[in-house]
């Protein structure tokens, strides 16, 4: 896939980088192709599709009439909000005046690489904006190899390996970001897999950004550890952060949020945020605020609602994995979100045959020759150069396969949302069939010789 340059004989060496994310790019892809009459099954985008719950709806609607800007750090009623319901989730006592609100957890991401001193190790593969963020931060990316084989953990000695190479290249790593559960890979970490990683940044002084915008969207209790939770947050370098784009489905409304320790290191990046914060973007929007406070409610209506959703994600994207795998391909389970990261590499032959040699060859041939839109592991930070081009990695998300346009999403949404969890229900989703259906024929197509 071709990427457009931001060209200009004025920008600064680090704007010249940048590029348009991959994910705007997709659904461009996706629209043309659909414009010339084509079929796309969109798996390219991962913006979650429920109805707003209607009392969360209901209150951005009561407050449009606030126009003042609202503190930097957010609304008191919010802070206090996400305070309580990040308290219950966490077994901790979190104080609101811990909690900092921003338009989208995004620029919060942004502002901490920008403010927080040294490299980064990150997972491969990361969410697509990672990369660009710290490059455009000036940082060095040093990368920690995961595998489908291995349920795309982190591991001690790949740990380690990220960090003897980025301190024999010169580099400084002093952050490391997750995200759990993971945007491309669905996969979530267990108690075991914090342990190591919280001891490993610890002992490394390393501050550990903890992305946690799909942790109510968890299959399992096994699966939903943090490195935040419990007395423990108040005396590390850790930063949570979180939003209501995604178990909410209200990404265009933008509030995220991000919750610091108690603790010195809390106090001083919390403040050089804010007075980021203050010069950007200086407060989230009223409306979504007032939302958004009823959104992180405790209350049973709430609860409800985000039960629905989990319920629903589960079963959409482990079908799309049982299929993936009835497919031939390599995938592990998705724990959380709405992801699957499947390995064409068992095709590897075929593939070449058809001159395909990585991840965004891939990705083309599957769009335009058989209708399926996904994302390129190459998006995510994989070496398509490298071996087996990238592994011929793709990220699909589920988050598309519910409603065909807003109309339908607000005709049927409530009802499909009261079907999740009724155990005996007959709801159909006849978009994830057809995505399975495509995604079958590309694999039949993939059988035959070119
Ligand atoms: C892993 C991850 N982190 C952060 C975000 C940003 O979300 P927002 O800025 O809407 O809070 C996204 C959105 O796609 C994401 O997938």
């Amino acid at each position: 896939m071709e990427s457009k340059e931001i060209d200009s004989g004025v920008l600064t060496a680090l704007a010249k980088q940048m590029r348009l994310s991959a994910t705007l790019e997709i659904n461009e892809l996706v629209q043309q192709r659909t414009a010339k009459g084509y079929k796309v099954v969109h798996l390219g985008f991962g913006e979650a599709t429920f109805p707003i719950q209607k009392d969360v709806a209901a209150a951005h609607r009561e407050a449009s009439n606030i126009t003042s800007y609202l503190p930097v750090a957010g609304m008191a009623e919010l802070r206090q909000a996400i305070a309580k319901f990040q308290s219950r989730r966490l077994k901790n006592n979190i104080q609101p005046s811990q909690v900092v609100v921003a338009p989208g957890s995004k620029p919060l991401l942004f502002a901490l690489f920008d403010l927080l001193q040294g490299d980064v190790l990150l997972p491969r593969p990361s969410w697509v904006s990672y990369e660009p963020q710290i490059t455009h931060a000036g940082k060095k990316i040093f990368w920690v190899e995961t595998d489908e084989e291995d349920r795309h953990t982190i591991t001690e000695s790949s740990l380690q390996s990220a960090f003897s190479r980025a301190v024999e290249q010169g580099g400084n790593p002093r952050i490391m970001l997750i995200n759990s559960p993971s945007n491309p890979t669905g996969q979530a970490f267990n108690t075991s897999d914090i342990e190591i990683i919280s001891t490993f940044c610890k002992s490394h002084d390393i501050t550990l950004i903890s992305d946690e915008i799909y942790s109510d969207i968890s299959f399992s209790e096994e699966t939903s550890a943090t490195p935040c939770s419990g007395s423990q947050f108040n005396v590390g370098q850790k930063i949570l952060t979180g939003g209501l784009s995604k178990t909410y489905s209200a990404g265009g409304w933008r509030v995220g949020y991000a919750i610091f320790p108690a603790n010195d290191f809390g106090e001083r990046v919390q403040s050089a945020v804010l007075a980021y914060a203050s010069e950007c973007w200086s407060t989230a929007s009223a409306p979504a605020q007032k939302a958004a406070a009823v959104a992180f409610d405790t209350s049973p209506e709430m609860d409800l609602y985000r039960s629905q959703v989990v319920l629903l994600h589960k079963r959409c994207t482990l079908a799309l994995y049982h299929a993936l795998r009835q497919c031939g391909l390599a995938v592990s389970e998705p724990k959380g979100a709405f992801y699957v990261y499947p390995s064409f590499h068992p095709y590897s032959k075929q593939l070449k045959a058809r001159g395909i040699r990585n991840s965004q060859e891939l990705s083309r041939w599957l769009i335009e020759e058989c209708g399926v839109a996904a994302l390129p592991g190459s998006a995510f930070g994989e070496d398509d150069a490298g071996p087996i081009g990238g592994r011929y990695r793709l990220r699909m998300a589920t988050s598309y396969l519910y409603f065909r346009d807003q109309s339908e999403r607000y005709q049927d949404g409530y009802r499909i949302l009261d079907l999740a969890l009724d155990a005996n229900n007959n709801l159909k989703l006849p978009l994830l069939d057809e995505a399975i259906q495509a995604i079958q024929n590309a694999a039949a197509k993939l059988r035959l010789a070119p």
